[in-house]
């Protein structure tokens, strides 16, 4: 059998196998929670890392991302919360993560995913993007729905945290959602 020559993959000094789950996460939402969840299951430790340049007008600062995913996930040692400038596989490379965890919902998903992952192994071929599927049940879910929902008055229980759900909440009454 003959493979293409694969570079070793990104370790650690400690071996433990790290993946970076990178997105915007505006808010994050019950969706998000599933495959990060699931990744905890999967890799030793998985960074949820926040793009600051991804939005140019974010209902929560990259701040109160952090923040709320850091309450979310207070009782999962395995789950790290960070913000990330600039290339995302330049970040994954100084925090020595061998994989990249996406999410995919549904086919219409797939095209800039693809994208995205070709770009970033030709970028670094030694990271490998993981796709991984969320319950059925939060495949229609999107940060841009939730917040569209919930600003006309929509009910967002069990779409989102409730930590999310009460921030949301306090924007609300603060004239800002
Ligand atoms: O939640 P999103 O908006 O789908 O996340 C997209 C994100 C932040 C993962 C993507 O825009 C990204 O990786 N940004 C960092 C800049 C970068 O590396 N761009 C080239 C990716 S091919």
């Amino acid at each position: 059998m003959t493979v293409d020559a694969l570079p070793s993959p990104v370790r650690p000094s400690s071996g433990a196998r790290l993946a970076v789950y990178p997105g915007s996460f505006d808010p994050i939402h019950n969706g998000h929670v599933d495959i990060i969840l699931r990744g905890a299951r999967l890799f030793d430790r998985i960074v949820v890392a926040v793009s600051r340049n991804a939005e140019k007008a974010p209902l929560f600062s990259v701040e109160e991302r952090i923040e709320l995913m850091r309450e979310v996930f207070r009782d999962q040692p395995n789950v790290e919360v960070e913000a990330f400038d600039g290339l995302l596989v330049d970040y994954a490379r100084h925090k020595h993560a061998s994989v990249i965890v996406r999410g995919l919902r549904a086919v219409s998903d797939f095209e800039f995913e693809f994208q995205m992952a070709l770009m970033n192994r030709r970028l670094s071929p030694e990271i490998e993007t993981v796709f991984m599927m969320p319950a059925e049940r939060y495949t229609y879910t999107s940060s841009r729905l939730v917040k569209e929902v919930f600003s006309l008055g929509g009910v967002v229980n069990g779409l989102v945290p409730e930590a999310v759900e009460g921030r949301l909440r306090e924007k609300r009454s603060g004239g800002q959602a």
